[in-house]
């Protein structure tokens, strides 16, 4: 059973720029196969790992409603369609499998096709050394449970005072949805000092969460993204992706990862 790894925080923190490079280190770590999980409805996470989705699971489950309609003349079972359907609107790359969410219901529940589709993430989720899921702003999607089991979550937090205690209510939802994880970290990303570790620490001394690191502001990242371009062209050097590595090899360290 692999490892999976969930990236959250509020919105424009750097979630996906930090779940991206974690999918190029856990590659070039062969942590392989990898499965890369786009949680956000403005699916944004293929870009930035320079591929294309062409469907989402979103749109495999508004088709599920039209298969539901009677006359629709299906001959196979819905849950070998839903497979199927999921299957294909997977990303294959040299490196990772892409999926993404697209957006959740639309008008209308159809709490059959949701429950399906939890059923075949979970199976999928279990065919991957690595699992990095990148969530949308915001716990919504968390308390979706896109998969349900997370052996790291991980809070995305800008430096600034505010900043970080919205990190601290995001988590303090967490607990009150009973959303947990194996282990729960802070990445202070975009940090000017070291006195935001120190803040950081201090709001989060009476939980388990652990302050993981610094990420300094990088301009290179900023102008890599503005251009379109993935993050597998960044320089091995770039100082996000080294302060990232030693963050991820520590929790490699700790088997967190
Ligand atoms: N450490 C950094 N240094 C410089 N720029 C950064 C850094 N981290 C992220 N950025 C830039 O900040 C912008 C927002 O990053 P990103 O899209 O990863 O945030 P997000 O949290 O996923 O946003 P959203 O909530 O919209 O999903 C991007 O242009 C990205 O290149
Ligand atoms: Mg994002």
């Amino acid at each position: 059973m692999g490892s999976t790894l969930a990236v959250t925080g509020k919105g424009g923190v750097g979630k996906t720029t930090l779940a991206a490079l974690t999918i190029r280190w856990l590659a070039e770590r062969s942590r392989h196969p990898i499965l890369a999980v786009d949680a956000d409805p403005n699916t944004c996470l293929d870009a930035m790992l320079g591929v294309e989705v062409s469907s989402t699971v979103g749109q495999v489950r508004e088709e599920a409603k039209q298969l539901a309609q009677p006359g629709s003349g299906a001959s196979i079972s819905k849950e070998e369609w839903l497979d199927l359907k999921i299957q294909q609107s997977i990303v294959e790359s040299d490196v990772f499998d892409l999926i993404a969410m697209g957006r959740s219901e639309g008008p209308g529940c159809y709490c059959y096709a949701n429950n399906v589709l939890r059923g075949v993430l979970d199976r999928l989720a279990k065919h991957y050394g690595s699992v990095v899921i990148d969530n949308e702003a915001g716990l919504e999607n968390l308390s979706r449970r896109t998969v349900q089991t997370v052996d790291q979550m991980i809070f995305v937090s800008d430096p600034s005072a505010r900043g970080l205690a919205t990190t601290r209510r995001l988590y303090e939802l967490c607990q009150e949805m009973d959303m947990s994880a194996g282990a729960m970290g802070v990445i202070v990303n975009r940090a000017r000092d070291v006195q935001c570790l120190d803040r950081a620490r201090a709001l989060f001394t009476d939980t388990k969460v652990e302050i993981l690191g610094a990420i300094p502001e990088d301009a290179e990242v900023g102008d890599e993204a503005a251009a379109g371009g993935a993050v597998f062209s960044l320089p091995a050097e770039n100082a996000v992706y080294k302060a990232l590595s030693a963050i991820l090899g520590q929790l490699e360290q700790d088997n967190n990862l």
